[in-house]
């Protein structure tokens, strides 16, 4: 390959200029006009034409590519002229067609909530509220820093008979033994003290600390991207632990299906954390009942203090959690109490970044129940602009016991290398755009490498979740218009993808945005691309054509490429944002 004579910087990724271009050039992926018949035969027999268009396929030259169409564009072969839609005019042919009326298959998933779930959540939830009737009030009164009075604040109660019916025993036990009419005989210290159970797992603290925290790569909670499919095509890449989507308490408390599917776990997902989003210490104390009683498979909860978005800042969530230290406290007290998994926080640097504040509460979280906590390293105000400071960070995490895991701006081994190096105090690393821009990253950290990846290599990938993404939201119409649409949310990261062999210098980093540019082959520049109309055409290849009813916004505006930009700021912020006021919608509504 030859080198360059010029290279685009400053925040600018640099690009070999024999890759630079001013606009993506058109690309026509040639596709086969038989259609495979069933989604599921298609997804496991592999992608014979798209194997061709990524310049990877059969070796005997027997392939549908057709040579006049497939390479419109070389690097030789300059196209200044920017089109939106790099594949505008191109044959809507497709591989792989969906659609076979074929229901969610769950494979290997866990974590259901209906039938017999259902029944012991209603039933918790009937007891929580007639606890907190027999207490005196809607919600236990708070002492003067904010915990929680009353029951709330009671030691907790030792193991009983009860306690032991509840989480072991059928259904029909359950009620018979716990009379759930106001009528009841029970005083509220006995039911209070059914919801202390203590844990059946013997692992001391230390020990399990250790091994849920300590020198692990672990994916980052992401609302919208970060569900069940993508995690497992991130678990197959090599990371240690995993992380619900943000799941309301509210909604959970509400038993709102939708937000309690956020916390299925596959069975690739040795360690799973489920993230939730509280605004105070009762609705934390009856999430924790909920959950108990739900034995849903979860390794420990994590209490999200770090989500900026001012929706779900003023409804007392996130940092407005954070920010309020006597919740935050009884969130943690609470959510330690009346459920069994340790509970860690998620959380920024402070309010602003000038003034950074957690290292003066940081040594508390310890008192308060906590395991282990997650900094970002940013402050509310930052969101996502500058750098994280990891110097902060590991000063953070000298002032703890806690394993503290570092967060932000994570994108290759060399990152993590560096951390390691610099911050020692740290026990883990949390990776969150760096994994939805190359998944991957994760085996590139455990193998010390740089991964040239393939644009052929890229396309199993997405072939792989898509087939995931079958078997958990269906092959019916529904379920293939939500793969889709996952898909193409997740694609508008991935476009932020700049291949290791047109990189003049390594790595990529985070912040950095390169020059349009043409991939080595047409699949390769068309997964370059920030076209909405180019994801939808990937996605296309792999689950059929998606009619002309299907429209997509993504939740983000993909400043990909550094002629788009005004400055550096980062669009996750956005997707979050826009996340969010989805869900406070749900919440309002
Ligand atoms: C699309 C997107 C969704 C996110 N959703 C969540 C979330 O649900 N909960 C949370 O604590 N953080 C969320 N975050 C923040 C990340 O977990 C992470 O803290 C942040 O992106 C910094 O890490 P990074 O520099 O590796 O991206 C989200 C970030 C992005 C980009």
């Amino acid at each position: 390959m030859a080198t360059t004579e010029t290279t685009v910087r400053g925040g600018v990724c640099p690009i070999k200029s024999m890759y630079v271009r001013e606009a993506p050039s058109k690309v026509v992926l040639a596709m086969p006009s038989t259609p495979v018949p069933s989604p599921a035969a298609a997804l496991t027999e592999g992608p014979r034409a798209a194997d061709s268009a990524s310049g990877n396929g059969p070796a005997d030259g027997d392939d549908d590519v057709d040579d006049e169409t497939a390479t419109t564009a070389t690097p030789s072969d300059p196209q200044p002229q920017r089109l939106r839609g790099m594949n505008k005019g191109a044959e809507r042919a497709h591989v792989f067609v969906a659609g076979s009326g074929d229901k969610p298959v769950f494979e290997g998933e866990r974590n259901f909530f209906f039938g017999p779930t259902l029944s012991r959540v209603k039933i918790a939830l009937k007891l929580d509220k007639q606890q907190q009737q027999a207490g005196g009030g809607q919600q236990p009164k708070r002492g003067r820093d904010g915990a929680p009075g009353s029951h709330h604040a009671a030691p907790p109660p030792t193991t009983t008979a009860a306690a032991d019916a509840l989480s072991s025993a059928p259904i029909a036990d359950v009620t018979s033994a716990v009379p759930l009419t106001s009528s009841s005989s029970a005083a509220p210290g006995e039911l209070a003290a059914l919801w202390v159970v203590p844990s059946r797992d013997d692992e001391p603290p230390a020990v399990r600390r250790q091994r849920l925290f300590s020198n692990k790569l672990i994916l980052a909670p992401l609302t919208t991207v970060g569900n069940l499919p993508y995690r497992r095509i991130c678990k197959s890449f090599g990371a240690d632990v995993t992380l619900s989507e943000m799941s309301l308490a509210y909604n959970l408390n509400h038993t709102q299906k939708s937000e309690w599917s956020l916390l299925r776990r596959h069975e690739s997902e040795d360690i799973f954390g489920i993230q939730i989003a509280t605004k105070n210490e009762w609705e934390a104390a009856t999430v924790a009942k909920l959950l108990k009683a739900s034995e849903f498979s979860y390794d420990y909860v994590d209490v999200n203090c770090g989500c900026p978005v001012e929706l779900i800042c003023q409804q007392g969530c996130g940092c407005g959690l954070w920010e309020k230290k006597g919740r935050m406290k009884g969130v943690m007290e609470n959510l330690t109490r009346y459920q069994d998994q340790p509970v860690t926080v998620k959380c920024r640097i402070g309010r602003d970044e000038a003034d950074p504040q957690l290292h003066k509460h940081i040594g508390e979280y310890e008192s308060w129940g906590a395991s282990a906590v997650t900094i970002h390293g940013r402050s509310r105000k930052q969101r996502y602009t500058k750098l994280a400071n990891w110097e902060y960070i590991n000063d953070c995490a000298n002032r703890t016991q806690l394993p503290v895991i570092g967060n932000g701006d994570i994108m290759s081994y060399e990152d993590v290398a560096e951390r390691r190096a610099q911050f020692p105090a740290l026990s883990s690393h949390m990776i969150a755009r760096g994994a939805l821009i190359k998944p991957w990253v994760f085996t590139e950290i455990k193998e010390r490498r740089t991964w040239d990846i393939s644009s052929h290599e890229r396309l199993e990938m997405l072939k792989k979740f898509a087939a995931f993404g079958l078997s958990h939201w269906g092959a019916d119409a529904k379920g293939v218009h939500t793969t889709r649409r996952f898909m193409c949310e997740w694609l508008s990261f991935l476009c932020r993808y700049v291949p290791v062999g047109l990189l003049e210098r390594l790595p990529q980093r985070i912040n950095d945005r390169p020059p349009y540019y043409v991939g080595r082959d047409d699949l390769e520049t068309l997964m370059a691309s920030d076209s909405v109309e180019d994801w939808i055409r990937s996605t296309e290849l792999l689950l059929g054509p998606c009619g002309p009813d299907f429209k997509f916004t993504p939740k983000h505006k993909s400043n990909s490429y550094a002629s788009n930009l005004s400055g550096l700021t980062v669009s996750g912020a956005e997707v979050a944002s826009a996340a969010a006021i989805d869900l406070v919608g749900e919440v309002e509504g």
